[in-house]
């Protein structure tokens, strides 16, 4: 009888850090891939750290698990970059540019050393600016390579409606889109609640001013600072929803997800990395989700736009 060999799902980790680390655990504890392999400049903490998670392993279904080098990105599924400087207290996002630009392009370089054909998925920030970087430097197709996006945003926007409507997240589907960051905007007129508008939950007509709304938006836009200020970092929320990601893409889910892709001609923005909902599979980025976005978050997507366009085009440089 010829045993047939399970597929083998491998996922390069490079970054060990916090999000590196949160976000290779929730693989292994959720069972998503067959081989993780971690990549850290500092070799001992990324040896660390798979021998941490493999004593784990009694525990949950069988996983290799292991430290390495880029040599391993030859016949990986994916790379996802996690590394490089995160944001200090008062720091935005894109003060981090040019020193992570610097070192997505190293970092990029190597991968690419070594014939990768996967997927390169990237959650270092600016997100949207260095998975132009990696797009630019990889020359691999757009499709391929993505950036976490407002997949975070969005899960936290979902999670704070479904706290002041005491309803499961789960049946909140909401989108934040635009920049990773300062300029995201939430897109109101999709907002929906067990498939019922939310206007229908009581809140004022334009949903966009009211109060309330206003302020779980605020909540979700700054909610990286609150958390940076109190705890020095996030890490777990990036963490789950990388693993997300990660299961969409291994099991060719065809999920939408708001991921940052490549825009080129889409609602009328060129040549620029945004979070969007899209289509997401084995392949990467299937197909961009048009919404039928009102003037304003129109308006405030394009200015999102702009923003990280200037910025992409100065770290490109
Ligand atoms: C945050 C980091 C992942 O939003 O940018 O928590």
């Amino acid at each position: 009888m010829t045993v047939e060999k399970t597929k083998t799902r491998k996922v390069v980790i490079v970054g060990t850090g916090f999000v590196g680390a949160s976000y290779a655990y929730a693989l292994l504890n959720q069972g998503i891939g067959s081989d993780l392999v971690l990549i850290d400049l500092d070799k001992e903490r990324a040896e660390g750290e798979a021998r941490d998670l493999n004593h784990g392993m009694p525990f949950r279904s069988p996983m290799k698990i292991r430290a390495g080098d880029y040599d391993e990105c030859k016949d990986a599924d994916m790379v996802v970059i996690t590394a490089g400087a995160n944001q200090k207290p008062g720091e935005t996002r894109l003060d981090l540019a040019t020193k992570n630009a610097k070192i997505m392009k190293g970092i990029v370089t190597q991968i690419m050393k070594n014939d990768f054909k996967g997927i390169i998925l990237v959650a270092t920030n600016p997100v949207d600016v260095l998975t132009h970087v990696a797009y630019d430097v990889s020359g691999l197709p757009k499709e391929r390579v993505i950036g976490s996006g407002t997949i975070l945003d969005t899960a936290r926007f979902r999670y704070l409606l479904s706290e002041y409507y005491q309803i499961d997240s789960r049946n909140v589907h909401a989108y934040i889109i635009g920049e990773h960051g300062d300029s995201e905007l939430p897109v109101w007129s999709h907002v929906q609640i067990g498939g019922v508008p939310l206007k229908k939950y009581g809140c004022m007509d334009d949903v966009a001013e009211d109060p309330d709304m206003k302020q779980i938006f605020e909540n979700v836009r700054d909610a990286a600072y609150h958390i940076i200020e109190r705890k020095g970092a996030s890490y777990y929320g990036i963490g789950l929803g990388l693993a997300r990601l990660t299961k969409a893409i291994l099991y060719d889910e065809n999920s939408i997800i708001t991921v940052s892709t490549l825009f080129e001609g889409e609602y009328g923005i060129e040549n620029v990395y945004l979070g969007i909902p899209a289509v997401v599979n084995e392949n990467g980025v299937r197909e961009m989700i048009e919404l039928d976005l009102n003037k304003k978050e129109l308006n405030e997507l394009h200015a999102s736009a702009k923003i990280l366009r200037e910025m992409t085009e100065k770290v490109l440089e």
